[in-house]
């Protein structure tokens, strides 16, 4: 990926650089050759900064990593954009530019990427409770696959299919018990959580779940069964998760086959692909990963005798998160004396920003640990600890639990906080009626507002009174 010239190292997208002595705010953060503050200036703060440019880096990243290393053993890859970690019309354009198919979890998601033009062939539709709107939606827009998360679901698409007289490309979600990720909330696959269907035997004996529903799908006429999903976990930093994964799902593939006669075309391996939050971590080398699964996905298929499948995967951090900041400004600076476990005493900055937990629930939600830097300007003075805090009514209203600020942070200073793309905009909230920050594409020199700022008069329009 290219980088800028003086590029901070990872968390901070690729074009991140400090402005010259010779610029009109020296030494501010430049995102996509646009400075922080003409960034504030014209689209206010808070704001979700994203560098068009290091999103499709990353997306083409991954995908020329697997296309490359599963064409070394002899087969073909499809990477689908997790839309849920932020999904626009543009952005669900850029990944249809850079070679993606687009993942949707909701018929919200399915209907901002079919805004976006993205052919219904080119989607996905997950979900573990999906509404029968939802299901239609799918259906009348040919979506290419439909991820059945139950056995009762499967039964609905089946019907509602049936119903139009259509016959539905179904995937079936399994669980292998492969326990991935960063945080328990984000780990997917374990038995005791509730998506998909487990491999191993359920609470009633006879088949394994995941193969009952695979039975129920070929016997159904309305629906065709595409293949097999497995989804580990997110923020995963090591492949082997997904190694084990693969083996688990081929297996089940071949027992399938051998019962049925049945080898199904295609098996997904998910997302989860871990990123760099913080200076100093490593994310997850595509490559790397790429060639290991790949590696194990063909030794498998030899070791089981049956031929290879098509692979898909589903990043939506790793092409997103690096590629967003989020622009605060700073309102108040506070410094508390703090007694720590050894009794000694010391000081922590409290600094308030123009959000909080609304607009980045990931701290509060999973202790979620995040990077920040004063951008609007360099300081010379030390660092001192500090904590930055959002103006929700919660002491939880953390936004970086601890970093180093220079020591003349004030009111009024510029405040960004990098590897915020993945999960902020698309978790956000209006608690406290706060209204929800715009997102806004930089890139070579110009920036443009992709979804405006949400404002009072949207939340009152929808109080009824
Ligand atoms: N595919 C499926 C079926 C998923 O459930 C998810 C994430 C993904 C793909 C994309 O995962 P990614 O590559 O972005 O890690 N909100 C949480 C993470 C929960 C994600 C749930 N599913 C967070 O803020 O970390």
């Amino acid at each position: 990926m290219e980088r800028a010239e003086g590029w901070p190292g990872e968390p901070w997208p690729s074009s991140a650089h400090r402005a010259g002595a010779d610029a009109g705010h020296p030494g501010e953060l430049v995102l996509g050759g646009v400075g922080v503050h003409a960034l504030a200036a014209e689209h206010g703060t808070p704001a979700y900064v994203v560098d068009e440019a290091d999103f499709r880096a990353r997306a083409r990243a991954y995908r020329e990593a697997f296309e490359t290393a599963f064409a070394r053993v002899g087969t073909g890859v499809d990477v689908y954009y997790a839309g849920k970690a932020l999904l626009t019309v543009a952005v669900a354009r850029w990944a249809r530019e850079e070679g993606l198919r687009v993942d949707t979890a909701s018929g919200g998601e399915l209907a901002v990427a079919l805004r976006a033009g993205v052919p219904g062939a080119e989607i996905g539709l997950h979900g573990n409770n999906k509404s029968d709107g939802e299901i239609g939606a799918a259906l009348e827009h040919g979506v290419g696959r439909i991820i059945v998360d139950s056995l009762a679901e499967v039964d609905r698409v089946a019907a509602l299919a049936a119903e139009r007289g259509a016959v539905a490309p179904v995937m079936v979600r399994v669980t292998t018990g492969v326990h991935a990720g960063g945080h328990e909330y984000i780990s997917t696959a374990h038995e005791d959580q509730k998506f998909g269907l487990s491999v191993n035997p359920g609470p009633d004996g006879g088949d394994a779940p995941a193969m009952a529903a695979l039975l129920a799908v070929l016997a159904r006429p309305s629906l065709r069964l595409l293949g097999i999903h497995s989804h580990i976990g997110s923020q995963i930093l090591d492949g082997a998760g997904f190694e084990a994964a693969a083996r688990a799902v081929l297996r089940l593939r071949a027992d399938l086959a051998e019962r049925t006669g049945t080898l199904v075309e295609e098996v997904d391996l998910g997302g989860g692909y871990g990123i760099a939050y913080l200076p100093g971590e490593e994310a997850l080398d595509p490559r790397a990963v790429a060639e290991d699964v790949a590696a194990a996905v063909a030794t498998v298929c030899e070791e089981l005798g049956t031929e290879l499948p098509r692979v898909s995967i589903e990043p939506g951090r790793a092409v997103v998160g690096p590629a967003g900041v989020t622009l605060y400004r700073v309102g108040t600076v506070k410094p508390v004396l703090v007694t720590g476990e050894d009794g000694a005493t010391f000081t922590r900055l409290y600094v308030s920003v123009d959000g909080g937990m609304s607009d980045n629930i990931r701290p509060a939600l999973y202790g979620a640990r995040y990077h920040a830097e004063v951008v609007g300007r360099r300081s010379a003075e030390p660092g001192v600890l500090a904590r930055v805090v959002g103006k929700h009514c919660e002491s939880g209203d953390i936004v970086v639990h601890e970093v180093e600020l220079p020591a003349d942070v004030r009111a009024g200073d510029l405040l960004a906080v990098a590897a915020t793309g993945a999960y902020g905009r698309s978790m956000a909230s209006n608690y406290n009626l706060l209204t929800r920050p715009p997102v806004v594409a930089v890139r070579d020199g110009a920036s443009r507002l992709l979804v405006r700022r949400e404002t009072v008069e949207d939340l009152l329009a929808l109080d009824l009174g």
